[in-house]
């Protein structure tokens, strides 16, 4: 089977960059990416991307209106698709079983049901959105109860490892497309014919392809791995600054061990992002309802050291400004998960900042690419008076301005203008003793100390 037409659903930071690529790889292909979100649509079909990611906007503009079409009209569009990718999000369930770590499938069931009621001949589904293992035979049986014109189906799993900031580089240049599907006839069929999507650019020892259970399960695992990398050195990073060592030394040291390698042990205030804590939750509910509990409570330690970092973060800026930030102006560098992207889920700066409002600290926000409607919404908490945000809030488009007469400045998101920033100004500006609280271990030290700060760096020892 030779794949002629694709259809996405869901225009997200996943759905957008990916299918933007394989229709800029693949310009035989026609590629439309649905979102019932008209906004994000028009957004997507404008000069302004809704998703902020290096060099994605010249992958758009090669292909758009060539093969890559955006809009709203998802019935239509899976109609005329031979195979399509479901990118909805999967966010934690937030109500009723298994709320809090359980994902919700709310939407990949919406997806399913439409999928049968419009489509004629034979689709390939293709679960993109990361999901509890064995999704797909719910998505089967869902389509299978709601077709009625004898339409064929086949379900893969083909889960996307792109990371956000560098979106465009991983999709280009993947480590591996992993695709998993039945082991019949017609699965067979449908996976080669997915490899053949990606074979246009990928070297076919880069995809791998494997059963159902295995795909879907192992996105899990991988994030799960990632974020436990992170959780490790996070926890060690309290023990260098109790003991004097320095994280960064201790993260060259263990990294060069070829068996333990050097990526992603960057000590930090916390990781973040839509996928890492909703990921493990999920894997730690899986676990649970296998009847695993030793194994749940193992990963569950992941997200537990994580958020006790950031709360780590927080009391020591509480108790290095003399125990009180009461009415005390915090500029805060940073508001999105990571640099290079726009996007705020699960942010460690959501939850400092919450916890320093609740200190009743003013805060002074600068981010080079997070809208302020933006951190508005996140900050919204029911255990917040929105009063309280709205006195003790400003956000910034100048990182200066928001560090005039600042007690502290906290950095939490590893911007490289961090590093540039002019210290000897930042001094004269900010009010004495001037604090800085490094969350990323990005700035400069010898600069901070040469001017006269006092500084705290995550990990670093006294
Ligand atoms: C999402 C999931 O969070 C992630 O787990 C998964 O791996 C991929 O999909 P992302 O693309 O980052 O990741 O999410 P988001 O930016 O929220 O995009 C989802 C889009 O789907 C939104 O634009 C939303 O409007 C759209 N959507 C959602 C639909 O079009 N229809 C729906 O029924 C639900
Ligand atoms: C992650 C996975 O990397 C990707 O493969 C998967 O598809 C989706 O989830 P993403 O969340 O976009 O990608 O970004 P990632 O680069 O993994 O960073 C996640 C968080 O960890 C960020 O807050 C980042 O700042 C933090 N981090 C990362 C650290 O604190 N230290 C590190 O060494 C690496």
């Amino acid at each position: 089977m030779k794949i002629k037409s694709i259809c996405c659903l869901g225009a997200g930071y996943v759905g957008g960059p990916t299918m933007a690529m394989i229709a800029a790889k693949c310009p035989k292909i026609k590629v439309t990416v649905c979102d019932m979100n008209q906004q994000r649509i028009d957004a997507w079909n404008s000069g302004d991307l809704p998703v902020y990611e290096p060099g994605l906007d010249a992958v758009v503009t090669s292909a758009r209106g060539r093969n890559l079409h955006f809009t709203t009209d998802i019935r239509a569009s899976i109609a005329a698709a031979d195979l399509i990718f479901v990118c909805v999000g999967t966010p934690t369930k937030s109500y009723g079983i298994g709320a809090g770590r359980a994902a919700d499938l709310r939407y990949i069931e919406s997806a399913a049901r439409l999928i049968a009621e419009v489509s004629t001949g034979h689709k390939i589904i293709v679960e993109k959105s990361t999901i509890p293992v064995k999704t797909a035979s719910a998505i089967k049986t869902i389509i299978a109860a709601n077709s009625t014109s004898g339409a064929t189906f086949e379900v893969l799993s083909n889960p996307e490892f792109l990371a956000e900031g560098t979106a465009i580089a991983d999709l280009e240049n993947p480590d591996r497309i992993l695709i998993g599907g039945e082991t019949t006839e017609s699965g067979n069929a449908a996976v080669e014919a997915l490899v053949s999507v990606y074979a246009h650019w990928v070297p076919r020892d880069h995809i791998i392809t494997t059963n159902l259970w295995s795909s879907e399960l192992s996105k899990l695992v991988a994030n799960a791995f990632l974020a436990q990398r992170i959780s490790s050195i996070n926890s060690i990073s309290a023990l260098c600054e109790a003991t004097g060592a320095d994280v960064d030394e201790v993260a060259r040291a263990i990294g060069m061990d070829s068996r333990i390698g050097p990526k992603f042990l960057k000590s930090s205030v916390g990781f973040g992002g839509s996928c890492f804590q909703k990921d493990i939750l999920n894997l730690v509910y899986l676990c649970e309802s296998f009847g695993l509990p030793k194994v749940a409570e193992y990963w569950h330690q992941v997200v537990q050291i994580n958020d006790w970092q950031k709360s780590r973060f927080v009391e020591k800026i509480v108790r290095t400004l003399f125990n009180t930030v009461n009415g005390k102006r915090i500029a805060i560098l940073g508001f999105a998960f990571k640099k290079d992207t726009n996007d705020t889920r699960e942010s460690p700066s959501i939850q400092v900042c919450r916890d320093l409002l609740r200190e009743h600290a003013h805060l002074a926000i600068y981010d080079p690419q997070v809208d302020p409607e933006t951190i508005r919404r996140d900050l919204a908490d029911s255990h917040i008076p929105a009063a309280l945000i709205a006195s003790n809030v400003e956000i910034h488009t100048d990182p200066y301005a928001a560090l005039k007469d600042a007690h502290a400045l906290a950095a939490l998101t590893e911007w490289d203008e961090f590093r540039d920033l002019d210290f000897a100004r930042i001094h004269d500006l900010m009010l004495k003793p001037a604090f800085v609280f490094d969350g990323r271990a990005i700035l400069p030290a010898a600069t901070l100390k040469a001017r006269g700060f006092d500084a705290f760096i995550i990990g670093k020892g006294a």
